[in-house]
C-alpha cells in the first residue's frame, strides 16, 4: 500500500486532497494544529489514517510528526506540503508578525516538512507535491508579503529537485480556491473565480497517476472565472 503525508489537511485544499488520496487507496498520514477535525476526518474516512498535531512552523513538530509517520508505516511514497496562510493588504501597513508566520508557515515549514521525510522519499522514489500558488511566479498588488514567500516557496522546491534528481518534486500552482484562506469561508460563488477544492485534488490525482518516469515539474490552474494575469 502506497503511504501519503498531507500537511495542513484539517481543511481546505489539504482536506480535499486527503480524500481524494484515501480514495485512490492510499494509507495516509495527516497533520495540522486542528487535532480534533483531523481526528473527524480520520474517522470518516476510515482504513489506514494516521493523524497527529503538526505546527510547521515548529521545527520540533515537524520531526516528531514525521518521526511518528514512519514509525506507523515505515515508508512514505508521496508528501504533499500544503499547510499555508495568507494575510493581505498594501505592503507597508503588513505587520511584522503577520510576515513573520507566513515566512515561518509558507516557506520554512515547506522546506522542514520536505527535508524531513527527504531520506525516505529517496528510498521509495517518492513524489513531493508542493502546494505553492499561481503567484508564485507573478505579483499581486495588496498580496506583496504572501506572494514573497510563495516566490522564495518555489526556489526552494526548484532547488530540492536539482539536488534530489531521484525524487519527483511537483509544484502545485492554484488560483482563487474556495477555502477557508486569508480569513474567508467556503461558499464563495464559482463565478466570482474561485475553484472548488476537490477540483485542486482531482489535479493532484492526476499528477500521481503518471508513469514514474514522468516528472510534471509545475501545474498552474486556475477557474475560467478567474482574469488571466501572468
Ligand atoms: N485558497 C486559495 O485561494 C489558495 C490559492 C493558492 C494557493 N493556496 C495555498 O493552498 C494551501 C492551503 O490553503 P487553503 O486554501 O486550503 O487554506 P485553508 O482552508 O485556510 O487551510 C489551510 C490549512 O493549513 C493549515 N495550517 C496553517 N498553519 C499551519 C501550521 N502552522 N502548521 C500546520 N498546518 C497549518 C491549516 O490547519 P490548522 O489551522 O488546523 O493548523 C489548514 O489545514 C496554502 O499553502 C495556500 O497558500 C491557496
Amino acid at each position: 500500500m502506497k503511504v501519503a503525508v498531507v500537511t495542513g489537511a484539517s481543511r481546505g485544499i489539504g482536506e480535499a486532497i486527503a480524500r481524494a488520496l484515501a480514495e485512490e487507496g492510499y494509507a495516509l498520514a495527516i497533520g495540522a494544529r486542528s487535532v480534533e477535525r483531523l481526528k473527524k476526518l480520520a474517522e470518516e474516512l476510515g482504513g489506514e489514517v494516521f493523524y497527529h498535531h503538526l505546527d510547521v512552523s515548529r521545527p520540533e513538530s515537524v520531526e516528531e510528526f514525521a518521526n511518528k509517520t514512519i514509525e506507523r508505516f515505515g515508508k512514505v511514497d508521496v508528501v504533499v506540503a500544503n499547510a499555508g496562510l495568507g494575510y493581505f493588504g498594501r505592503l507597508e501597513e503588513l505587520g511584522e508578525e503577520e510576515f513573520h508566520e507566513m515566512i515561518e508557515v509558507n516557506l520554512l515549514g515547506m522546506w522542514r516538512t520536505i527535508k524531513a521525510f527527504l531520506r525516505n522519499l529517496k528510498e521509495t522514489n517518492g513524489v513531493v507535491v508542493a502546494v505553492t500558488s499561481d503567484v508564485s511566479a507573478r505579483l499581486l498588488p495588496y498580496g506583496g508579503g504572501y506572494t514573497a514567500t510563495k516566490w522564495a516557496a518555489r526556489a526552494l522546491v526548484k532547488t530540492f529537485q536539482i539536488e534530489n534528481p531521484d525524487v519527483r518534486f511537483f509544484e502545485l500552482r492554484p488560483g482563487a480556491v474556495d477555502t477557508y484562506f486569508g480569513g474567508s469561508k467556503p461558499g464563495k460563488p464559482k463565478e466570482k473565480g474561485f475553484l472548488k477544492p476537490e477540483e485542486v485534488a482531482e489535479a493532484v490525482k492526476y499528477l500521481l497517476r503518471l508513469p514514474k518516469d514522468v516528472r510534471v515539474e509545475e501545474l498552474m490552474l486556475r477557474s475560467m472565472y478567474q482574469k488571466p494575469e501572468y
